[in-house]
Order: structure tokens, then C-alpha cells, then sequence
């Protein structure tokens, strides 16, 4: 890899589903999920490495370094939010690609030790990190990991009533390959936050994730016309699910700032229409703090609240918990190892929490993983306004390489 041929290939993928405010609109199982697809596999092909598809649509570029050997696995998610930025996920897949293909030309060079590697590499793009269409988000990489069902997850829906199933069908993408044993995984993202800005570091080395959860929130009132009915007979479902929001925005207020953090980000009602008091409206919310027993606080307090409301304006209202993700650590060896090797390359780095979610909270669980993070300008995310510099983005990319290349020697 040279940085101006990686550079090339990441404006190459921003391209691919691009938005007029520079972000990008890549949502999962959609064409232009499937152009990115399609670019991987080309990119693997014109190395020879050899390309597979799981039953939930990862996809994986194999290079093979030790015949038989487990896989040290290295990538992200090609998928985006709807008007989200180019660089959560991508810049982590195409980064990987680069590293592999710079450890590969390694092994095989000149002046390459006499102990090789004992391990194979890949590269991987997870399917449906992103959650945005297809819910539970980091969707891939947990079947991978087995902490979700393959079966369960081809039956979820979009809200256009359409499966994952269907989905990946559609975009030639519902595999059937077998899955490459894994020996340890890597991955590499933007922060998305501020602190390695504010620290003036290149490189962060994640040691813990945040305890995550939804709450998929039902509101049911009386559709009547807004016009005739007396103010006294509404059961307004899109009243009570306002109060609803003000409630999970208010709840973080309990717990010292930035201790808790939460929003209403989807929303949808029925039957939408300006002149029909609204029967029905569903909302999820998202709850994250360090600290597991502080989102079941709120979350606890978010119930009574709910009933409370319920009482107040005459609705049913239900709340379902789902993609709950406990706070994980990750593993000691591998932040001492990122450590060495940003040492090593003269590369400053720190030890960070993430906050968002990520396809290694997954691998986490079932192997040796290392989650690197590169700076976010202004630490903001989830949006077209997403940035990180090419300079930033090219020493992720030799941190990954030199990550990998010692994972592959064990
Ligand atoms: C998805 O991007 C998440 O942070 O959960
Ligand atoms: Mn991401
Ligand atoms: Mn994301
Ligand atoms: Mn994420």
C-alpha cells in the first residue's frame, strides 16, 4: 500500500452512494451497499485473494500466508446511516484492505524474518453494523460471533415490511460459504468523539465499550379527525409519545453530565396525515453510559414514567428492551500490543472507552481483538459532516498494518 493509492480507493468508496453534503447514503442489503460489495470483491480479485459470502452477508477476502492455518481477521462495515458520513465503517474496511495487502508484500519480501507468520489473514466487511435498517445493529458480526441467531436475523423487517432475507437476496448477496476460523480480529474507526482531538493523538487503543440498550416503545391512542373532535375526547398517540421523548432526554439529567447519555432517534406514526389525530406511534430509544446499572436506572425510571404518561392522556403505551450490549474490556494483551506497535512507528497514542457501537464488540467475545480508533474533527458522527484528514487516516493504516503483522505472528 502506498497512501496515495489507499487515499484513492477511500475517495473511490465515498463515492459510491454519495450525498450532496458530502456524506454518504449506503443503508444495508441496498444497490449501493452492493456496489461497495462489488468493489471489495474486485479489489480482492485483482490481488487474487480469494473472496466468500456467509449466510448473513459478510463478506470476506482471504490471503493466504500458512496453508490451513486460523485467520487473523481484520476489517469493519461498508454500510452507513441514511445521510451518514463516509468514514464510520469504510475507512476501517479499506484500511484493512491496505494493511493486508502491505503485510502480505512483508511476508514474502526480502528482508522478512526467518520465523514467518504462523497464521492466515483476512479481511472482512460486516453486514449491517449500522442497525439503521434492519434492527439490531452490529448485525454480521454478531451471527459470526454466535451471539445472535443466523435464522432470526434473515426474519427481521424493515419498516417497508421487507426481510433481511429478501434484502440480501435482492442485492445477490445471501451467501452460503463456510466461515474462516478465526485466530484473533483487528479493526480500525474514526473515534467519533472528541478525545483524541483534544489530546492531539493519533491513535487511540479502545479498553472498554459502554453498556448499550433500546427501547422499542409502543404509544397507542383513538385516530379522530383534528378538527372535529373535542379537545377532552383525544387520546393523542403523537402527544404522548412527545412526552415520551422529553422523558428519555430529561432522565440523563439524574446522573452527573455525560454519565448517561440517550435520545429518540426514530420515530413513526400512523396514519401521518395533518388533519387525523394519531392512533399509533412507534419510537425507539438508545440509553448508553459506562457504568451497566446506571442506563438500568433510567431505564427502570423510563417505565414508571411511560405509565405515568399513559395514565395522564388516555393511551397504551408498551416498552420492549432489545439490542442490549453489556460493557465489555478488552483484552490486555492486545492494548499492550497496539501500544508496542504505536511506539514502534513513533505514532502517540492513548487508551479510550467507545461509546458508539462496533463489529468488535462482537469479536470480542470469541477472539483476541483489538480495536483501534483514528481523530474525529469536532468528534461528530452518525452525520454528512463526519472528517478526518488524510494524514490521520494514513498512519491508521500503518498502525493496522503493523498490528496485523505482529498478530499473524502469534
Ligand atoms: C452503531 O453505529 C452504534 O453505535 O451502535
Ligand atoms: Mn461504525
Ligand atoms: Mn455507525
Ligand atoms: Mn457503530
Amino acid at each position: 500500500m502506498t497512501p496515495d493509492a489507499f487515499l484513492a480507493d477511500f475517495h473511490a468508496v465515498a463515492r459510491i452512494g454519495a450525498t450532496p453534503a458530502g456524506g454518504v447514503d449506503r443503508q444495508a442489503a441496498t444497490p449501493a451497499d452492493r456496489e461497495t460489495r462489488e468493489w471489495f470483491a474486485a479489489f480482492a480479485a485483482r490481488r487474487g485473494w480469494e473472496t466468500r459470502v456467509d449466510g448473513i452477508g459478510n463478506q470476506f477476502a482471504l490471503v493466504e500466508l500458512v496453508p490451513g492455518a486460523p485467520y487473523v481477521l481484520l476489517g469493519s462495515h461498508l454500510d452507513s446511516q441514511p445521510l451518514g458520513g463516509r468514514f464510520d465503517g469504510a475507512y476501517g474496511v479499506i484500511a484493512a484492505l491496505h494493511a493486508a495487502e502491505r503485510i502480505a508484500a512483508r511476508v514474502s519480501g526480502a528482508d522478512a524474518p526467518a520465523d514467518g507468520p504462523v497464521y492466515n489473514l483476512a479481511v472482512v466487511n460486516w453486514f449491517n453494523e449500522e442497525g439503521g435498517r434492519f434492527a439490531p445493529s452490529i448485525m454480521g458480526s454478531s451471527v459470526f460471533a454466535g451471539i445472535k441467531d443466523e435464522a432470526a436475523m434473515l426474519d427481521v423487517r424493515d419498516l417497508e415490511g421487507t426481510s433481511v432475507r429478501e434484502a440480501l437476496s435482492a442485492i445477490g448477496y445471501l451467501g452460503a460459504d463456510e466461515r474462516p476460523a478465526i485466530a484473533a480480529y483487528a479493526e480500525i474507526h474514526i473515534e467519533q468523539g472528541r478525545l483524541l482531538e483534544r489530546d492531539g493523538l493519533p491513535i487511540g487503543a479502545v479498553d472498554r465499550s459502554w453498556y448499550t440498550q433500546k427501547l422499542d416503545i409502543e404509544v397507542l391512542g383513538e385516530q379522530s379527525h383534528t378538527g372535529a373532535t373535542a379537545m377532552a375526547d383525544r387520546h393523542d398517540a403523537l402527544l404522548g409519545a412527545a412526552q415520551v421523548i422529553t422523558r428519555v432526554h430529561e432522565v440523563t439529567e439524574l446522573f452527573p453530565p455525560e454519565t448517561l447519555v440517550s435520545s429518540v432517534g426514530q420515530l413513526t406514526l400512523e396514519p401521518n396525515s395533518p388533519i387525523v389525530v394519531a392512533r399509533r406511534v412507534r419510537l425507539v430509544a438508545d440509553l448508553r453510559a459506562d457504568d451497566a446499572a446506571v442506563v438500568l436506572e433510567a431505564r427502570d425510571r423510563l417505565l414508571r414514567d411511560i405509565a405515568e404518561i399513559a395514565d395522564a392522556y388516555g393511551l397504551t403505551i408498551t416498552a420492549r428492551d432489545f439490542d442490549v450490549r453489556d460493557n465489555q474490556h478488552y483484552p490486555e494483551s492486545g492494548l499492550a500490543l497496539a501500544e508496542e506497535a504505536a511506539a514502534h512507528l513513533g505514532l502517540g497514542a492513548r487508551r479510550i472507552r467507545t461509546m458508539a457501537g462496533h463489529d468488535s464488540v462482537a469479536m470480542n467475545r470469541i477472539a483476541p481483538t483489538v480495536m483501534l480508533f483514528i481523530p474525529s474533527v469536532d468528534g461528530v458522527s452518525h452525520c454528512e459532516r463526519e472528517y478526518t484528514s488524510d494524514a490521520d487516516m494514513v498512519a491508521g493504516v500503518e498502525m493496522l498494518a503493523e498490528v496485523g503483522w505482529r498478530l499473524v505472528h502469534g
